[in-house]
């Protein structure tokens, strides 16, 4: 039985958000809509998900001592990572410790916080499909790698990055010390360790949002969303829409794989809660093949679009799951997103054109709220919604571009 508190009260149930970006802010919503008193922390002041919590706390999610210090003085009932750059090792000990309960849980939340832990457990412990790939310490290596077996093109991303930072193809010789330079550049911690992957010639990508949330009768079931597709530019999700046609072969195989890494992920140590919570499974799919590529134990980018397609959104799938509560993923009707970006580097952007931008039929926006943009930074998201998958996505685009913003 789930009983749920009274916020800034002494029975106040307590979650902190560690990252609170506009996937944060939106799970942050969904919590506070069912009372929950929350805690929103990001490296910086004034994140998106820190403008709709109770509580803002602003620090060093990496550093280990600053990271216990706030858990310990909060004393949440539920940490959820947002992000992945986090001292996971704090979350394992204070977890194991019956401090607080982390989402999934702490063991996920490290094994997802770089790419080896991940791409290791699926294709050595699970022995899914994924494409092939080495993991390389110096430019010699990578040459090596790809030499051995790799081959040409590959795919290189440094293990701790996300949204494509540091990624590129290499398609020859040429491209290798390129490769390697931009990977180092654009890696998050200055590590030097790269993921080398042979390049999947795929028909389509899908992420498939897979729930994992309690039934009746008090065991973990698993739902699964409706699949999204998505465009990638340059590592970075542009555009996607849900449903994505797919032929049930295929379907199956994706599910298959999402269940398998979220069982995996959600098994918790003894005496201790089974995982909880949503989960974006990355999949490549050709003809009946498909290939995990990677997955986020939280909420996904181009997940958004379940805002305007899902009677639950993923944002609030996740909150309902995290806390025990009974889950439906169904579709309520086909729709697209498409990503707004800053264009420019500036603090206090104004964006113009947004009535423009709802006079597009069967939309809505979404302003993220960053108090500074940089031009590939995602600051807000057009929806759409109708029948016609297509439409949508044309329409989630137009809506998109009418949003000019600008240094004010
Ligand atoms: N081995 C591969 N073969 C073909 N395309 C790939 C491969 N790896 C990555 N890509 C393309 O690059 C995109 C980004 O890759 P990946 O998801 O690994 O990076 P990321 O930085 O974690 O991105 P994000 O954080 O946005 O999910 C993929 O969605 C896919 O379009
Ligand atoms: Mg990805």
């Amino acid at each position: 039985m789930t009983t749920l508190g009274t916020p800034l009260s002494p029975h106040a149930t307590k979650v902190m958000l560690l990252g609170s970006g506009e996937l944060g802010k939106e799970v942050l919503i969904a919590l506070q809509r069912l009372g929950v008193e929350t805690i929103a922390v990001d490296r910086y002041d004034n994140a998106p998900g820190q403008q709709v919590a109770h509580h803002a706390r602003t620090i060093r999610m990496s550093d280990p001592a600053q990271l216990k210090a706030l858990i310990e003085a909060e004393r949440p009932m539920l940490v959820v990572p947002e992000i992945e750059a986090i001292a996971t090792a704090v979350l394992e000990e204070l977890e194991a410790a019956g401090v607080v309960r982390v989402i999934p849980t702490a063991r996920a939340a490290r094994l997802t916080m770089d790419r080896e832990g991940i791409r290791r457990l699926a294709a050595e412990t699970l022995a899914l499909p994924t494409s092939p790939y080495k993991f390389c310490d110096s430019q010699a290596e990578l040459q090596a790698a790809i030499d051995g077996g790799i081959g040409y093109p590959c795919i290189v991303k440094p293990v701790m990055s996300s949204s494509g930072k540091g990624q590129s193809k290499i398609d020859g010789p040429h491209d290798v010390p390129k490769a390697w330079e931009y990977a180092m550049a654009g890696g998050r911690v200055s590590h030097g360790r790269v993921i080398v992957e042979g390049f999947i010639d795929f028909d389509y990508e899908i992420t498939q949002l897979t729930v994992r949330a309690l039934g009746e009768n008090g065991r973990v079931e698993t739902h699964f969303c409706e699949p999204i597709g998505h465009v990638q530019v340059q590592g970075d999700y542009v555009e996607s829409w849900q449903p994505h046609a797919m032929h049930a072969d295929a379907l199956a195989r994706s599910r298959e794989i999402a269940k398998a890494v979220t069982d995996n992920l959600g098994v918790a140590p003894q005496g201790k809660p089974q995982g909880l919570g949503l989960f974006g499974v990355e999949l490549f799919v050709k003809g009946a093949d498909v290939w995990f590529s990677e997955v986020s134990p939280r909420p996904h980018d181009t997940g958004m679009v379940t805002m305007i397609t899902q009677w639950q959104n993923e944002f609030e799938l996740h909150a309902r799951a995290i806390l025990g509560l009974p889950v439906n993923t169904a579709l309520k009707s086909a729709g697209a997103s498409a990503v707004i970006y800053g264009g420019v580097d500036a603090k206090g952007l104004v964006f113009d054109g947004v009535d423009a931008a709802l006079r597009v039929p069967n939309t809505e926006l979404r302003l993220f709220g960053k108090p500074e943009s940089f031009k590939k930074r995602r600051m807000g998201v057009a929806l759409a919604f109708d029948d016609d998958v297509e439409l949508a996505r044309v329409r989630a685009k137009q809506a998109a571009a009418c949003v000019k913003p600008r240094a004010a």
